[in-house]
Formats: C-alpha cells, structure tokens, sequence
C-alpha cells in the first residue's frame, strides 16, 4: 500500500514531476504513418502536451505546440506547405522546428518560436521524443525493422492510465482467471459454452536485463528445463512495452501515456513472411475503440478485450493507496523499484534504463529473445474458442 504522495509520484505524467521527467527519457509512437497519409496534419497528445504533428510537401515530418503564435487557433487545421504548416486563420507558417517563417500581412516576419520536438519515421509508426537534448537514439526494436516479417498495427485508446496496463503485463497469474474465469462468464450470459480453461500456474519469476524485465512462469505440465516459458520467458521493454512471441511470430503491445488519466495503446504483430512472399510496402493500421455494454461495462468477449476491462475497470487511475499487494504481485513490486530507481537516475541528471545512445547498439536491430510458447493459452483452449470474434464495429484505416 502506497502513500497518497507515493501514489501520485507514479501516477503523475506532467513535466517536472518524477514520473514525468522519467516519462520524457524515451521515445513514444504517437500516430501511424498510414493515419499521415490519409490526413498530413493531426492533433496529437502526449504526456499532457497538446500538440500538433505534420508532413509538409517536401515530406518533411514536423511535431510542433497545438496552438498558433499569432491568435491562438488549433494548427491543426494548418495547411501543408513546401516550407512548413501554414496556419489556416491569416497563414503564419511555421517549420518543423517551430519557427514562425512567414507573416502574410506584416511588412516583416518577427523572430517567434513555438515548442517543437523531433519524430522519426519507423516500422509503419511515428515517433516523438519530448524530453530534453540531445535526444537518445530511437531504437531500433526487431519487430520494427525486420522485413522478414508481416506485420500489423492495432490503435486503441484507452480513458485509463498506461501504469494499469503495465501492472497487468507483470502479472502473470491473472491469465487463469481472468481469461479463464471470467472469460467464460462473459461466455455464459452470452448463451455459449466455456472457450478458455488455461493451466495452472505452478510458478512465476522475474530477471531484470538491461532493457526491463524477463517474466516467466511455469505452468501445470511444462517441463522446467525445456519449456522456454520458464527458461527464457517474456520481456517487459522499460518502461512501457509488453514484447510476446517466439521466432516466428511475435508482437509489441505499447502503453502510451496520453496523460495521466488517457493512454494510447499501440499493439504490431508479425508473423514470418511465408516462402516467396514480398515483404510488404507499407504496414496497415486498423483502429480498434473499446466497446461498453448497456450498463457502461468494457465488453469483454476476448483475451485482448479481458485486458481492456481490467485496465480500465481499475478506473482512471486506481487508487495504490487503497491496494494490498500479495506474493503473486511481485512482478509489480519490482517495476515500481525499477520505476523509483529510474526517477533518481533522470533527477541526478543520468539517463535511465532503457536509453540507447550507443549506435552499435542499434544496427542492425535490437534483437531481443523471446520465449512465449502461449501455453497458458493453447493447453487451455476448447473447441469453443473463436465463438466470438472482433468485434463487428472495427473502424479499418
Ligand atoms: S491565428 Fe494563426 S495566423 Fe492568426
Ligand atoms: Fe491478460
């Protein structure tokens, strides 16, 4: 249980707070390159920023503050030019460093300047950073780089704080239930049979590695020295990605702190190209919205839409004062000593876990070991599972 100024040290995504600071250290996807291409200007917001994020006509990317020098509109209404985003109420024009470059209706342009960050285009995403210069290295995380693979991107935005979601990541033991359990009783009040009943967990464990955490589990029938559940585990990306998968296929479930009480989540999965198949010219998207049943409950027929329900039905931000953490929570209590640690780092002006500054690091591609055999789910799946599939409102981008 947690001090309500502890409590708030986590939860807390502005600048200048420790979790804030901490939060700016690392480079965030904050729209897809397909969403840029359908619209090349788009409000975005991240870590409490209101921002605006473009691609002028050169095709260069900008990330620039939501509001215009002069009289304050959106820019997100701006208008792409050859030489940056050109305001849409008298067309002050802005590069992507923020600058004011053209004052339509004066006899001269002042030397103004609004908030700009720099973003990179990779794997189908585009990436933000807001923390302070120099900028670390964007890395460059296999499953955004390897061409080898097909992938696909999943947008969902969430009303809850990204910290719930990455508490469930370090809990592995709410597979059994939750998507067992609970799983079939969302079954049973739709009329269908039991889809899920997973193997017991016999143990769990953590290692932390230079990039997070490993978690790994041993379940009811899997064998300690072979099962790569339990030998090699899963990764954890510090501070905001769940990696699962195993040499063929794999995925990246993102957490990204719109601010305290918002999150954006970004899934890409990849499956191994089949023998002859292109790789693919660009990366779809699809956006994914929550679905809420008639009394306002996350509808849950699925193990990604159980998650959903768990993050958000802790609420917007759950109450750590009020939570009494047990053995199977130790995962948890690990990140957040992680989290702390990494608070002190950024406050003694060192950069945390996770940072990549070093480009040997980064060529080709960080390859990071994946051991997830799904187990949990394939040993517990009945012929009944797929009886409800995504659901019929998905908006395809
Ligand atoms: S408000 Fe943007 S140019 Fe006037
Ligand atoms: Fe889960």
């Amino acid at each position: 249980m947690l001090t309500k100024e502890e409590a708030e040290r986590f939860s807390c995504t502005d600048r200048e707070t420790s979790m804030g600071e901490l939060l700016r250290r690392y480079w965030y996807p904050v729209a897809a390159v397909a969403e840029l291409d359908e619209d090349p200007v788009r409000p975005v917001r991240l870590l409490g920023e209101d921002l605006t994020l473009f691609r002028d006509q050169r095709g260069r990317l900008g990330l620039i503050g939501e509001r215009c020098a002069h009289r304050a509109i959106s820019l997100a209404y701006g208008i792409p030019q050859d030489n940056g985003l050109r305001c849409a109420y008298h067309g002050w024009t802005y590069d992507t460093e923020g600058h004011v470059i053209d004052m339509p209706f004066e006899p001269a342009c002042l030397p103004l300047k609004i908030p700009a960050y720099p973003v990179q285009a990779m794997g189908g995403l585009l990436w933000a950073y807001l923390g302070p210069a120099p900028a670390p290295l964007l890395p460059r995380w296999d499953i955004f780089v390897r061409e080898d693979f097909r992938r696909e991107i999943r947008i969902t935005e969430l009303p809850c704080s990204w910290l719930q979601c990455m508490d469930n990541s370090l809990d592995p033991v709410h597979f059994e239930h939750l998507h067992g359990v609970y799983g079939n009783f969302v079954m049973s009040k739709l009329g269908k049979p039991p889809m899920l009943t997973p193997a017991r967990h016999l143990k769990v464990d953590f290692d932390v590695w230079e990039y997070g955490i490993y978690k790994r589990r041993l379940l009811e029938g899997q064998d300690p020295q072979t099962s790569t559940d339990w030998t090699v585990g899963h990764p954890i990306l510090f501070p905001y990605i769940l990696a699962q998968g195993g040499a063929d296929q794999m995925s990246f479930q993102m957490r990204i702190p719109t601010d305290d009480t918002n999150t954006l989540h970004v899934c890409i999965n990849a499956n191994r190209l089949d023998p002859g198949e292109a790789p693919q010219e660009t990366i779809p998207v699809r956006h994914d919205p929550v679905e809420y049943d008639a009394l306002g409950r996350v509808f849950a027929p699925h193990i990604v839409k159980q998650d959903e329900m768990a993050w958000i039905g802790q609420g917007t931000v759950t109450d750590r004062t009020q939570e009494h953490l047990v053995t199977s929570d130790k995962g948890i209590l690990l990140f957040r000593k992680l989290l702390l640690e990494s608070m002190e780092q950024v406050a003694r002006g060192e950069d945390p876990m996770g940072v990549v500054r070093d480009p040997a690091k980064n060529e080709p591609y960080i390859r990071i070991e994946r051991g997830s055999t799904y187990a949990a789910f394939r040993q517990g799946i009945t012929e009944n599972y797929g009886g409800v599939r995504e659901p019929a409102t998905v908006t395809r981008y």
